[in-house]
């Protein structure tokens, strides 16, 4: 079904729109519009329109505000030299989102209405997608519980909404290495927790940790499993991968406590294909510590949407303090980090079918 277009009658203007895309950092830029839709018990998902950007009417006792009844998802789309616009893998995207609606308890949404939505607002705000190196416009779908009761139940009404933000780097300095503070005392999730769901709370519960590891000088968090403490697990809002001196890229085997990342199994499949070999498997903090001391492992990187590809120059916890190879980004790390965003801005050829032309 076709999205309604209910247009911005107060557009930025052309000055203020390139004025607003120049030096673009991560997420603070928004466009003109936004898509809509509403679900209810009753009728389903109705209500498709694209109106214009702008804050929420929203009752106080919506259950978004109460219960945390959300979920989102992080997907770009790119303007490559000839001016046109590519999604990178959307449907991976749209089906996630509904596994993570599944594990939250809020309705599923058809792959062609979240297809629709992307198309009919990037369509729309297509000035706004940005041509600057490193710069993409960053999609934002996600679903809110807004039923009006304070009791504790799948909701009844749910707004899903896609908002678009012209967006540069998520780490300022182009590839420079991060440094991570693997988290002892906190855990991301736990066993049977909703760790792969990407809902805000998981988000919301990495913040704290975030924020001691930063006042210790540090940029990221990498957690480590509940059960045990010893195995890796992510970032706050990265999946983790580290390399091998004989070529073995290494990365979490998901275990139903990490988020499925597009970016990780785009990564495991571009890996593959440069002849190395990837294991999915439970990697031990120990091990790892152990192997970039010795010397074998010799890169890490994280990864996502907004990361793309980061290389990690440092880790350290209360017990140890590793420069990671050099400290510096390794082979593996850039070639995969330009193997990606060639395919992503059409430098190079789309061999996995992973684009889709808006
Ligand atoms: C993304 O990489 O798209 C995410 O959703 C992670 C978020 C912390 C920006």
């Amino acid at each position: 079904e076709a999205f309604r277009v209910v247009r911005n009658p107060n557009p930025a203007t052309d000055a203020e729109r390139a004025e607003r895309l120049k030096d673009l950092a991560f997420g603070l830029q928004f466009t003109d519009h936004m898509a809509h839709m509403t679900w209810t018990a009753d009728e389903g998902w109705a209500d498709r329109r694209v109106e214009p950007y702008g804050p929420l009417q929203m009752d106080p006792a919506a259950s978004v505000l109460h219960y945390a009844q959300e979920i989102f998802e992080g997907l770009k789309a790119y303007r490559w030299a000839d001016g046109s616009v590519h999604l990178f893998r959307p449907v991976a995207n749209a089906e996630r989102l509904n596994r993570s609606a599944w594990r939250m308890a809020l309705p599923e949404l058809p792959v062609e209405d979240f297809m629709e939505s992307i198309h009919a607002l990037v369509e729309i705000d297509q000035a706004w997608v940005p041509d600057a190196p490193e710069t993409s416009l960053y999609l934002r779908p996600f679903l809110i519980g807004t039923d009006v009761f304070l009791g504790l139940r799948a909701p009844k009404r749910v707004d899903y909404l896609l908002i678009a933000s012209p967006s540069g780097p998520y780490f300022k300095g182009g590839v420079k290495p991060v440094s991570i503070w693997v988290e002892r005392d906190y855990h991301r999730a736990g066993p049977g927790g909703t760790g792969a769901a990407k809902c805000g709370g998981n988000y919301a519960a990495s913040l704290r940790p975030q924020m001691a590891a930063i006042e210790r000088g540090f940029d990221q968090v990498l957690y480590l499993d509940a059960a045990t403490g010893s195995v890796l697990e992510e970032l706050g809002g990265m999946n983790v991968f580290a390399v091998h001196k004989d070529g073995t890229v290494l990365t979490p085997i998901l275990n139903g406590n990490i988020l499925e990342g597009v970016t990780r199994s785009s990564i495991i499949q571009l890996v593959e294909d440069e002849d190395l070999k990837v294991v999915e498997r439970d990697i031990t903090l120990t091990e790892l510590r152990q192997g970039i001391e010795d010397g074998d492992i010799v890169e890490v990187f994280a990864c996502g949407t907004a990361a793309i590809v980061t290389p990690v120059g440092r880790m350290a916890s209360e017990d140890f303090d590793v420069t990671v190879g050099d400290g510096e980004p390794g082979p593996v790390t850039l070639k995969v980090r330009q193997r990606l965003t060639d395919i992503q801005y059409g430098r190079a050829e789309d061999t996995y079918g992973w684009m889709t032309q808006v």
